[in-house]
């Protein structure tokens, strides 16, 4: 069991008590001694014996399986609910300095700083000479604690440790976070304060699609009495400012609220890893959203190994007794392999699209409020039909907005007519055009001729005969055409 002290008792109570119960056990060893046939010397003997036996000191060593920060952190806290504080070593230099005490920067979840001891820490109340020492393994993620006490404290080290483990169970700096790893050992919390606020604009259809997933998020209960497991992975595909990782972003927040820890990868490489990591996570929650941005980059070609221990961590063994929701994102759906999507990992594809007339209609109404003193003046229905057929994807319609606002400002206008919205999306539609000229003036021998000197890798255009005179017939054109 965990020794729960209230700091306030502090050292002594607890020390006297852990000495006070070994020289119970020792007195009780003493008098059955003098009670039986031993000769006084012998007894005398075995007194003194019994003295320096609890004076003597012991090693100890111990290993965490946790985050850096956190392990620190809480081993920090349990020692100084037993002792009062803990104390880094100081030790005297022969120059007569001070080495300086070793400590570790930690960020709390409300953005405070705060330093813990690391290192090497005085424990003089367990016997002259008696310390702890702190250290992480980055490799195995684990911290290490060792050090030497006299014997009779050794079981106040085994609480001390076991009271870490259960601050790091149950109290950890990361709990009811928003994660973002890119180090392995060194998560950061995320402050996603104010994207609630954010507009998110869906079609019917997506929102149709995200059911499943949000329904595991927001009733896990239900799900767990209708025998839906909680474990799912989702795809997010779509072109580049289809709101996919708004959207993630925005669910974090949900998840984390209905008890959900979340983590945010944007590297998928160390997918793998994290999961395995995720065991250390708080395990009072349901469990844990990974969202994991551009999973083709992993998926794709012949990353096979990578690959491989992202679907066996996915798949079962690590995270078997751990409900893990992924969610993962792409830009390139034609490059996933399918090994990937098979299964029951990738519970749905869901594909975030540009905007249709109908969430154009909803991006449009909800941009230009009453509340913000805007009248959407006229018909709009052919200026919803216009943005659905240029194809534009909702971070452009985002701008297109903003613009058409910063001209009303200029008017000194409030009211938005069918032809602003119109005129906007055509000035975008012109940039976009001019933008991409530069490979719309390229003629199909010249992108032929490119695409081949990149695939054969060379520059020198004579190796590329017989191709050139074939295509110089096809299109009937002269190498003077196409040379650089
Ligand atoms: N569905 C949407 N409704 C409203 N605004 C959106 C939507 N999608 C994107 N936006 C706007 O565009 C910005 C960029 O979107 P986001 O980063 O989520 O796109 P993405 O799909 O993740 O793009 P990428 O593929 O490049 O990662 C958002 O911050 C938001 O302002
Ligand atoms: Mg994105």
């Amino acid at each position: 069991m965990a020794t729960q002290t209230s700091p306030n008792k502090g050292v002594s109570s607890v020390i006297r008590q852990k000495a006070h119960s070994f020289e119970e056990e020792q007195k009780a060893r003493i008098i059955s001694v003098c009670s039986g046939k031993m000769k006084y010397a012998d007894v005398l003997n075995f007194i003194e014996n019994e003295i320096e036996q609890s004076k003597k000191m012991s090693n100890f060593r111990y290993t965490i399986k946790c985050w850096k920060s956190d392990g620190a952190y809480q081993l920090n806290k349990a020692i100084t609910e037993v002792f009062g504080v803990a104390r880094a070593k100081q030790d005297s230099q022969p120059s007569g300095g001070e080495t300086p005490i070793e400590t570790l920067d930690i960020i709390l979840a409300d953005g405070t700083r705060t330093k813990v001891p690391y290192g090497t820490i005085d424990m003089s109340d367990l016997g002259e000479g008696s310390s702890i020492s702190i250290a992480y393994d980055s490799d195995k993620h684990r911290l290490e604690v060792k050090g030497k006490c006299q014997y009779k404290f050794q079981s106040l080290m085994d609480d001390i440790i076991a009271r870490t483990k259960e601050l790091l169970a149950t109290e950890s700096i990361y709990k009811n976070q928003i994660l973002e790893i890119t180090d392995i050992n060194e998560p950061k919390i995320m402050n996603l304060d104010g994207i609630d606020k954010q507009l998110m604009v869906l079609s019917q259809k997506t929102e149709f699609e995200l059911q499943p997933l949000r329904s595991r998020i927001f009733y896990p209960e239900k799900c767990i009495q209708k025998g839906i497991p909680l474990k799912y992975g989702c795809l997010l595909e779509g072109k580049y400012g289809t709101g996919k990782t708004l959207y993630a972003f925005k669910l974090a927040k949900d998840a984390v609220a209905h008890n959900w820890a979340f983590i945010y990868l944007k590297n998928p490489e160390i997918l793998a890893e994290v999961l395995r990591m995720c065991q250390v996570i708080d395990r009072s929650g349901y469990g844990v959203v990974v969202f994991v941005e551009d999973i083709d980059q992993v998926t794709r070609g012949n990353r096979d190994a990578k690959l491989q221990d992202i679907l066996n961590t996915l798949d079962g063994g690590d995270t078997k007794d751990l409900n893990v929701i992924t969610l993962f994102t792409t830009n390139h759906i034609e490059l996933i392999e399918p090994t990937f999507l098979r299964g029951k990992r990738i519970g749905s594809v869901i594909t975030m699209d540009c905007l249709d007339a109908e969430t154009a209609e909803k991006f449009i109404k909800a941009s230009f409020t009453e509340q913000e003193g805007y009248i959407l003046d006229g018909d709009f229905t052919d200026v919803y039909k216009y943005i659905e057929g240029a194809g534009i994807a909702p971070a452009f319609m985002a701008e297109i907005v903003e613009s058409a606002k910063s001209k009303l400002i200029f008017m000194d206008d409030n009211k938005v007519t069918p032809f602003h919205i119109k005129a906007s999306v055509e000035s975008y539609q012109r940039q976009v055009a001019l933008a991409q000229k530069k490979d719309v003036t390229e003629t199909p021998p010249e992108k032929l001729v490119k695409a081949l000197r990149e695939v054969l890798g060379t520059s020198e255009l004579n190796k590329l005969e017989p191709i050139l005179q074939i295509i110089e017939e096809h299109w009937d054109v002269e190498r003077d055409d196409y040379k650089d």
